[in-house]
């Protein structure tokens, strides 16, 4: 019989079609989209399944690979983050199955949303540093008393100096939507010099310590990792200038929310935007939600309908190929 696929979430229709059209595979899903699969559902579904398809609201963990059992072969996340993904224990699969040279293999979707998140992330940085969120709030609320000289200001991007922190495709995208606003520098930090990226946007390799002090805008653009956990931190946000703006569209946990909600409220740094925090959903009554120069957005970077369905197509694609033994079109190498 077909291979079994269990889908956490009811993805957008390309991918959907891609494997009802494939006559490869059955498949059952969360047919919602509006909230998550309920964990306790989710380890009875992927009992014995052969290929999952999750998004990153996800925990694979050695729980779920345990309650998934031995038939499970594709891991298909539709996100390119994978930090919900247990590597560790996906790794050990590997290792436990070496002699019939079988393991999990995960696919992943880079490269397909690039445009969207950097589009996203220069609407947020503008947002932020020209403060339209605050600004049409005024306008409609009465606060627009009369044209003032100094009302509403901000930060421009001409003749600014950006810090990436992180340089990968998105970064570098980002340096190449920014650069006609007549950046003057871009610079980036990373644990080792990437030449080839920097090179596409005559980026300087720099210090931590010289990225937070040069920046005018820093814009985080990491993976989160073990090493990167929290990196946005007090000692990060008091070498910044108090006109510099903060951006994160990678994942909240790189920063230190209390050492930000600090540098925001006491003015160390001008403003942030932010479209990750921990916990997601952030609670309404999270500190951050009562500053105004903090522009909080619900982790939509790469929320546009063709790159959502490109998205789910990949997803869809990569688990058929992996299924079939054949290399998938984004793998992670474990
Ligand atoms: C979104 O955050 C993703 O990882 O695709
Ligand atoms: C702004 O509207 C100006 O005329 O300076």
């Amino acid at each position: 019989s077909l291979p079994r696929v269990y889908i956490t979430r009811q993805i957008p229709p390309e991918g959907l079609k891609i494997l009802s059209e494939s006559g490869q595979v059955q498949f059952d899903l969360w047919d919602s989209d509006d909230v998550p699969v309920p964990r306790k559902e989710l380890l009875q579904k992927v009992k014995g399944v052969d290929a999952l398809v999750c998004v990153l609201t996800e925990k694979i963990d050695a729980e779920l690979l345990d309650a998934a059992g031995p038939n499970l072969r594709v891991l298909s996340t539709m996100s390119v983050g994978f930090d919900h993904l247990s590597l560790e224990e996906l790794k050990k699969s590997i290792l436990l199955q070496l002699c019939v040279c079988v393991g999990i293999r995960v696919g992943y979707t880079p490269d397909v949303l690039t445009d969207s998140v950097a589009e996203l992330t220069v609407a947020l940085l503008l947002s932020t540093s020209r403060r339209l969120i605050e600004a049409t709030h005024e306008a409609k609320t009465g606060g627009w008393g009369t044209w003032r000289t100094l009302w509403l200001c901000g930060y421009e991007l001409a003749n600014s100096t950006v810090g990436i922190l992180g340089l990968g495709r998105i970064g570098v995208a980002i340096a190449e939507r920014l650069k006609p606003f007549k950046v003057k520098k871009f610079i980036y930090t990373d644990v080792a010099p990437r030449p080839e990226l920097a090179s596409l946007i005559d980026a300087e390799y720099v210090s931590m310590d010289e990225l937070a002090s040069q920046s005018d805008f820093l814009t985080v653009c990491c993976a989160l990792t073990p090493e990167t956990k929290d990196i946005c931190n007090k000692d990060l946000f008091s070498k910044m200038k108090n006109t510099s703006i903060f951006i994160n569209t990678s994942r909240g946990g790189v920063v230190h929310q209390e050492d930000l909600y600090e540098a925001l409220s006491s003015g160390q740094i001008a403003g942030a935007g932010l479209d990750v925090t921990v916990p997601e959903p952030l609670p309404i009554s999270h500190p951050l939600f009562t500053l105004n120069n903090c522009v909080i957005l619900p982790h939509i970077a790469s929320a546009s309908y063709s790159t959502r369905n490109a998205m789910s197509a990949l997803a869809a694609n990569n688990l058929l190929l992996g299924l079939k033994g054949q290399p998938m079109i984004k793998e992670l190498k474990l």
